[in-house]
């Protein structure tokens, strides 16, 4: 099977063997099948975080599984299941659709519900644990299917359960969000406050207006995938010491920051790529972003090897000017390509 189409960034890869899961419940085949192997299986949702280097040797399930539901209330808030399969942007829009609020600031994020919980999506000030209330998946170890409540996810930036201890272990078949009844904005993210009280022009602000502003703020800096393939940002913004950050602060007054409750502060990876001029910048057909230096993109036909020295170029720039180390946040596959 082709996954040239499978993986937003467009690496032209082959699996060696493939299935859709449209039901969970047919995960309990899936184990028993012959080609499975728990060690060597690609759970594959949106394709928009992974980057295919080579051909895929194993079995890959691409989960498809659909369905949203109301599953309970209680003061305030409604509880709402969504299907791992469903597209994360289109149930955004069925939510607020329904007048339930808590997700407008994650729209247009690439991917699946399922693949939500895994790297902690986040934008705008808003990250996905803050409206997760459980997920449920199937437990390899236990043969059973599950439900981790929030804490158990052990969330963080960009991290999760999923991706460290987890790993390999559990397969998310379904999130279910706490969402608010009554819509309380959360404008605290730089120029999204502004952008969405032009849109409102007067009126009450909605959860709708706010959602609209964020599509038209990522619109203006993120490259739709279905044109100039990406996996959206390619670093973690680094998080460094406060002695650190002072140090690079005498240099550059203006470097943004955001000091962290426990004292150390992120940066802006974009920012600092785009201090080393690399707008632009080409490897082949992999490309730095002209509008947001923290995404890549594929101006075409990007091969793998494009992608891969373009990222080390970019990250070598970086150590060399700030003393900086960057990461990818999308996962190599084979893991071994990782920077
Ligand atoms: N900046 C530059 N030049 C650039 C890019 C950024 O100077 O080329 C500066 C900006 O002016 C700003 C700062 O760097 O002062 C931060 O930029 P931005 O607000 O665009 O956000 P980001 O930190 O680059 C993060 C997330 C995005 C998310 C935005 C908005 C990560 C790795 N990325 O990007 O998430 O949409 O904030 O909240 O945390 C993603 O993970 O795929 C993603 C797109």
């Amino acid at each position: 099977t082709d996954l040239t189409p499978f993986n937003t960034f467009g690496l032209s890869a082959r699996a060696a063997a493939f299935v859709a899961l449209h039901d969970a419940e047919a995960l309990r085949d899936i184990v028993r099948l012959p080609e499975f192997d728990r060690k060597s299986v690609l759970w594959l949702g949106g394709g928009s975080n992974i980057l295919l280097m080579e051909d895929y040797p194993g079995l890959v399930v691409r989960i498809e599984n659909k369905g949203i539901r109301e599953v309970g209330r209680s003061v305030g808030k409604v509880y709402v299941e969504a299907q791992a399969g469903e597209i994360w942007h289109d149930f955004v829009l069925h939510t607020l659709d329904a007048g339930w609020s808590g997700l407008e600031n994650l729209s247009l994020i690439p991917g699946t519900v399922g693949a939500s919980p895994v790297q902690n999506i986040g934008a705008y000030g808003v990250e996905v644990k803050d409206v997760i209330h459980s997920v449920r998946c199937f437990d390899l170890d236990a043969d059973e299917f599950v439900e981790l409540d929030n804490a158990a996810c052990r969330f963080a930036y960009r991290e999760s359960l999923f991706k460290q201890e987890g790993k390999g272990r559990y397969v998310i078949t379904a999130v279910v969000f706490a969402l608010n009844e009554r819509f309380e904005p959360d404008l605290r993210y730089g120029d999204l406050s502004a952008a969405a009280a032009d849109l409102c022009a007067g009126r009450e602000m909605t959860a709708h207006d706010v959602s609209r502003a964020v599509c038209a703020i990522r619109a203006s800096k993120l490259p739709d995938p279905n044109i100039l393939g990406n996996v959206g940002s390619f670093f973690k913004n680094p998080v460094v010491s406060a002695e650190q950050a002072a140090r690079l602060l005498v240099q550059y007054p203006d470097m943004p920051r955001y000091p962290q409750a426990d004292g150390s502060v992120k940066l802006a990876a974009g920012w600092l790529i785009d201090q080393c001029r690399l707008k632009g910048f080409q490897c082949g057909d992999a490309a730095v972003h002209d509008k947001q230096a923290l995404v890549l993109v594929n101006k075409g036909r990007a091969s793998a090897q494009d992608v891969h020295r373009l990222a080390r170029h970019v990250r070598d720039e970086v150590a060399a000017r700030f003393q900086v180390a960057l990461h990818a946040e999308p996962n190599w596959l084979p893991e071994s390509y990782r920077l």
